[in-house]
């Protein structure tokens, strides 16, 4: 067996986990990231588009957001379409002059990717991490394998940024992780369309037939999603089916309706909230979805992934400067006061977007009344603005 060394760990080469090399990188530690998919999966995989304020602020200065700025939407505002009207939310003016990106998911791992590479960062692609040992020591360790071979990456530290579906949440002992979840009963059918936006900004539509939500890649590409039963078969929704669907749940009396174009992309998006407590263990960091998972209704999977690697990457700076143990031992609580207000923005924006089972009339009138609420009153859309923008990161 091959063996490595380095300061940090870090599974995954997601956005958590190549954001955190990258910072590692400004604070002068080094660090190697493993990753099962290869290079062209991860810069092309489809997720997602939104970036809050903050997360912006941090690329541009740290050095990664040259294409961001030249290439990314920059947006003031959202709409909200519901009973036959849309109506216009300024996030803007409502967050004291902040805002929000559209720009892709992809898009920010490519300059992520490309960033580490000119600095001599080490990403293994298609090495699946398949062990985690000595969790309790000062000398963890990574097994992967490579070429059909085992391999073991010895480190500090291991940062386990490997997603949902990852190994390190349940390479845990037993018993320590508590874990909170719930599972919405739909999903989100998602299409990329070669059609240019028709509206500048997000629409959220709410409708008696299901959710759909508006967005956009580039000047050229729309990005659509729609309330679907969970467990449905992407087969069930041909092209048509999906336009006519996108037209009735859309319709407004000012006649807005989104361009029709070749669809290129369509994928099933399951919605579940989910978070782990705490995130850590000894010398094991979990971030981004390898510790919470957000319904995506309010766009903030990606950036509450950012804003924990932000604080450990400040932590570990603390440690290898000073030797201090204070800010890594209080990582998890830090991130979890955020990640709990951020789940309860995603909950709120998806119970009052989504057409529940079993739901009458009673609760879809009680839905359109706190749309009502929401779009006349300057408190409620303040409320919103903030949260959507982004919540300050703490202990930074
Ligand atoms: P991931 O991006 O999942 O990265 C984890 C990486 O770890 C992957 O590359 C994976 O291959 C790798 N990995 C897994 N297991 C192993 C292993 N054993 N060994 C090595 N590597 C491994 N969020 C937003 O903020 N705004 C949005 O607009 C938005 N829209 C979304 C739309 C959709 C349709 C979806 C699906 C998600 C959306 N999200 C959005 C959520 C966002 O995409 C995720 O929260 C984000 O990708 C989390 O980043 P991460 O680095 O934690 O995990
Ligand atoms: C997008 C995704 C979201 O979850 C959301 O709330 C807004 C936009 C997007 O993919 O563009």
């Amino acid at each position: 067996m091959h063996s490595i060394h380095t300061q940090v760990g870090i599974v995954g080469a997601g956005p958590a986990g190549l954001l955190l090399s990258h910072l590692l990188h400004l604070e002068g530690i080094e660090s190697v990231v493993i990753e099962a998919h290869s290079r062209q999966y991860v810069e092309g995989r489809i997720r997602a588009g939104v970036l809050e304020q903050g997360t912006v602020d941090l690329l541009i200065a740290t050095g990664v957001g040259d294409r961001l700025r030249q290439e990314g939407l920059l947006h003031h505002g959202i709409y909200l379409s519901f009973d036959g009207r849309r109506h216009r939310i300024d996030l803007t003016g409502l967050s004291g002059g902040r805002s929000i990106t559209v720009y892709a998911q992809h898009e920010l791992l490519k300059d992520l990717i490309q960033a580490r590479i000119d600095a001599g960062g080490q990403i293994l692609f298609e090495a699946p991490a398949v062990s985690l040992r000595d969790l309790d020591t000062a000398t963890p360790a990574i097994g992967f394998r490579q070429d059909g071979q085992l391999h073991e990456l010895a480190c500090d530290f291991i940062a386990g940024c490997d997603g949902n579906h990852g190994m390190c949440r349940p390479s845990l002992p037993e018993g320590r992780l508590a874990v909170y979840e719930r599972l919405y009963p739909f999903a989100w059918l998602g299409i990329l369309a070669e059609a240019p936006p028709t509206s500048e900004e997000l629409v959220y539509g709410y409708h008696e037939r299901g959710f759909a939500l508006f967005s956009m890649r580039s000047p050229k590409i729309t990005r659509l999603y729609l309330q679907c039963p969970r467990d449905e078969e992407i087969a069930n929704w041909p092209d048509d089916r999906i336009w006519g669907e996108l037209r009735t749940r859309f319709a407004t009396s000012d006649g807005w309706a989104p361009a029709h174009g070749p669809i290129v992309h369509k994928g099933i998006t399951e919605m579940r909230g989910l978070v782990v407590e705490p995130m850590q263990y000894r010398n094991l960091f979990l971030a981004g979805d390898a510790a919470h998972i957000v319904p995506p209704t309010g766009a903030k999977g990606l950036n509450l992934a950012v804003a924990d690697v932000r604080v450990l990457a400040g932590a570990l700076a603390e440690f290898y400067t000073s030797g201090r143990r204070r800010l890594l031992d209080q990582y998890s609580k830090t991130c979890l006061r955020r990640v709990w207000k951020v789940q309860r923005f995603s909950w709120w924006m998806t119970s009052m977007l989504h057409r529940f089972e079993g739901d009458g009339g009673f609760d879809q009138r009680r839905q359109l009344a706190e749309l009502d609420y929401l779009t006349s009153s300057q408190a409620a859309m303040t409320a919103l603005a903030e949260n959507y923008v982004g919540l300050p990161i703490e202990g930074c």
